[in-house]
């Protein structure tokens, strides 16, 4: 099954690649708001990803950015997909994005893939056998100060007219760590918190397809993780277990 999803991140991660960059092919529309985009390559990415599960896994139901949800006759197992996470570095030529693809079967994430194209990283964990970053196993970082880490962070897309916008969370984090981060793309930030390059993450008003990869790869590497709030979409904060645990009295 693992090689089955990373055969699918690395088949759709080429043809957004084959958009990265490319001037006047790659067309953006809004969703929301100017904050808010879609890309050509993202609908293409979205496209083959569900195509890969019809055509091998016929029956499993599907959650997906784009295109929301596509019922299959097995409701049990759910691909929850995000075409290209980080579609603002996407379109504005930032390598930092992401094709994101997890598997629940019965509610709990058993697979996760996030593969970033333009720098070359996969990053894949199944529930209870660890988690790796090119084929080799990757762990949360050994440090226990928050001071003594690089912490990141994101800012919700209704941004424009909500106050409630992360502001007041990064105001009291900031003091406290090294420095802070908006790497851009959530499935990275949770990756890079797997791999101890951050020392950990928090958003607000994320979607299930954003961290639902990512959640599965922190854990398997040792990271704390949950969610905060119920009001405000899907709200994560995670790191590394001494990390995690300053992280999350300082945010609200
Ligand atoms: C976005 C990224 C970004 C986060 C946004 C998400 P998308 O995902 O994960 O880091 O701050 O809230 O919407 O829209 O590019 O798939």
């Amino acid at each position: 099954m693992i090689d089955k999803i990373i055969e699918c991140a690395r088949g759709a991660g080429e043809i957004a690649l084959g958009y990265f960059r490319s001037g006047d092919r790659l067309r953006m529309e809004n969703k929301l708001n100017d904050s808010d985009i879609v890309t050509t390559a993202d609908r293409e990415s979205e496209e083959y990803i569900k195509d890969f599960i019809r055509k091998n896994f016929p029956s499993h139901s599907i959650l997906s950015e784009e295109t929301g949800t596509t019922a299959g006759s097995d409701n049990e197992v759910r691909w929850v997909v995000d075409p290209i996470d980080g579609t603002t570095n996407f379109f504005a030529g930032i390598p930092l994005w992401a094709i994101s693809i997890g598997v629940e079967i019965g509610g709990v994430t058993e697979y996760g893939v996030v593969y970033l194209p333009a720098t070359g990283e996969l990053f894949h964990a199944r529930r209870g056998c660890g988690a790796f970053l090119n084929g080799q196993p990757i762990h949360v970082s050994a440090e226990t100060r928050l001071s003594r880490s690089v912490i990141s962070t994101g800012f919700p897309v209704d941004k424009d007219t909500n106050p409630d916008n992360n502001l007041d969370n990064f105001a009291a984090v900031l003091p406290h760590v090294r420095d802070m981060r908006r790497l851009g793309s959530a499935a990275a930030d949770l990756c890079y918190t797997a791999a101890g390059i951050l020392g950990g993450f928090w958003e607000l008003g994320l979607h299930e397809w954003d961290v639902c990869a990512g959640a599965l790869i922190v854990k398997e590497a040792g990271g704390s993780i949950s969610r905060f709030r119920s009001d405000r979409g899907v709200c994560i904060v995670c790191g590394a277990p001494e990390i995690y645990n300053q992280l999350k009295k300082l945010i609200k």
